[in-house]
């Protein structure tokens, strides 16, 4: 099964107020500063990051790590990142629609990345273990992924309730298919929380991981 919870028309919606959310802006900085100390990105490493969505991740990371190439299937969250992109001034960050599951490797880069990155999408993704498989395939040896999601939840952190989605993950089953996918040296850390008023009216605390690894 690699098929996508038929996300990019509802991101394609979502993209013009997606930044307006305060929640959101907070989690990728959190994100970001997480990434920044325990994965160790620098300026020679060529970079990726799937679901980029407006490039919250994206761009605070972008000054530390060198050209970097964001994914993503939503043309309209993309669209908000070009333009931020643009107005930056910012030379080492280049967009790709596509999905990673299904796009061909000759058209997202020449070399493969040292660094693959990725914010709140991986529970958006149907097939965890054929994303994990195509991660490892993509990455170059010795290269590292960071990758950051939801704690195993309620099931009631999304507050549309058609929308399919994983609810969370658990860390040691996650760990499990990485070391499947071919990865090593997995670790993780609690990257920071969220509070919020859930789909059953609660107010709840949610982790989010930040889950690194190595292909040796
Ligand atoms: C919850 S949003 C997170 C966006 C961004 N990382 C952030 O934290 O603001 C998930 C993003 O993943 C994208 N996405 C979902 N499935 C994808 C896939 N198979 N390949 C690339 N992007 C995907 C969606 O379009 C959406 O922009």
């Amino acid at each position: 099964m690699t098929t996508i919870w038929n996300s990019s028309h509802r991101f394609d919606r979502k993209a013009a107020e997606w930044d307006e959310n305060p929640r959101r802006t907070a989690l990728a900085e959190c994100v970001a500063k997480a990434i920044i100390e325990t994965a160790g990105p620098v300026a020679t490493m060529r970079a990726m990051e799937f679901g980029c969505g407006t490039g919250l991740l994206t761009l605070a990371l972008a000054p530390h790590l060198g050209r970097f190439t964001a994914i993503d299937t939503s043309e309209e969250m993309l669209g908000v990142l070009n333009k931020k992109i643009e107005t930056l001034g910012i030379r080492t960050v280049a967009t790709r629609c596509a999905d990673l599951l299904q796009v061909e490797e000759r058209e997202l880069w020449t070399e493969k990345p040292d660094f693959i990155c990725s914010s709140m999408t991986l529970h958006h993704i149907a097939d965890t273990q054929a994303l994990l498989d195509r991660l490892n395939g993509l990455l170059r040896k010795g290269g590292t992924i960071a990758i950051a999601d939801l704690d195993l939840e309620d099931g009631f952190f999304h507050d549309d309730e058609t929308e399919e989605v994983h609810p969370g993950f658990e860390r040691s089953l996650l760990q499990a298919m990485l070391e499947k996918a071919g990865f090593d040296r997995v670790s993780f850390i609690t990257a920071c929380e969220i509070s919020k008023t859930n789909r059953a009216g609660e107010v709840k605390t949610y982790p989010i991981f930040l889950a690194t690894a190595v292909k040796p």
